[in-house]
């Protein structure tokens, strides 16, 4: 009996000898040090001066409307060459990667013939209702997949200001009769505007166009509203088209 005991109690120091050899030993080998302070430190510094003034100016950008006054649409075709591979932009030119782009201001988006639009710039086509303003147009190339996520528009976009206007004057020339440009002064002013130069795109009334160059300054005491919410107004305009 006695014995027995024996036996049970060395089997019993004997296993936690042997446990706790291996703690230890372990311990030893996979010593975790343990942090001052729990959780991860997530290092976070302020970006250098110059990279913070960078996204403060891309955050308060110059209104598309400001930057045509004194845009070049000349330097803009030297634009154009980044977006050739993928573009015709004569009257009538063929789709290539990407749509035919001859009148594309003002152009309800996504609705060019035979072209095969990704659902995303479908849908931010409402149907037809959402043109392409010079306010779509300017953030869409300033950076294609951040403005319509998803679309198939394979292109980085154009951070730079000014390339980016005198592109888009130059895109502006490349139309039967130019829409007219914005009133400087008043952003809001040409979308406002939107269903007259939306009827001049039929070309019948394409004289009253070039009238229209005086229309949006007097549209100006509504700058209330500025982003892409008042072409959405205009839906019944380009629902003419169909
Ligand atoms: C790598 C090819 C590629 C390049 C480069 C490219 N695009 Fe596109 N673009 C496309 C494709 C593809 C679409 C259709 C996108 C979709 O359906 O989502 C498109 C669509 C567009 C649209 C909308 C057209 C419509 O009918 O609604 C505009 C505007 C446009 N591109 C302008 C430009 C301009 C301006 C440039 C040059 C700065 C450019 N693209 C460079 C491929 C390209």
């Amino acid at each position: 009996m006695n014995s027995y005991v024996n036996m049970g109690v060395g089997a019993l120091l004997g296993t936690v000898f042997v446990l706790m050899t291996v703690s230890i030993t372990s311990e030893g080998i996979f010593h975790a040090e343990v942090p001052e302070k729990e959780g991860y430190a997530i290092v976070a510094e302020a970006a250098s001066e110059g990279e913070a003034g960078a996204d403060t100016a891309a955050a308060a950008e110059t209104p598309i409307a400001t930057l045509l006054a004194s845009a070049d649409a000349a330097a803009g075709e030297a634009v154009f060459k980044k977006c050739v591979s993928c573009h015709t932009a004569d009257k009538g030119g063929a789709n290539k990667v990407g749509p035919n782009l001859f009148g594309i201001v003002e152009r309800p988006v996504a609705s060019h013939e035979g072209f095969g639009y990704s659902a995303p710039m479908t849908e931010f086509s409402q149907g037809g209702a959402v043109t392409w303003t010079y306010d779509n147009l300017s953030h869409f190339l300033a950076a294609p997949k951040k403005f319509i996520p998803g679309t198939a528009m394979g292109f980085a976009g154009l951070k730079k200001e000014d390339e980016r206007a005198n592109l888009i004057a130059y895109l502006r020339t490349l139309a039967d009769t130019p829409v007219a440009l914005p009133a400087a002064d008043a952003a809001a002013a040409p979308a406002e505007a939107a269903p007259a130069p939306a009827d001049a795109a039929a070309t019948e009334a394409a004289p009253a166009a070039p009238a229209a160059d005086a229309a949006p300054a007097e549209a100006a005491p509504a700058p209330a509203a500025t982003d892409a919410a008042p072409a959405t107004d205009a839906a019944p305009a380009p629902a003419a088209n169909n």
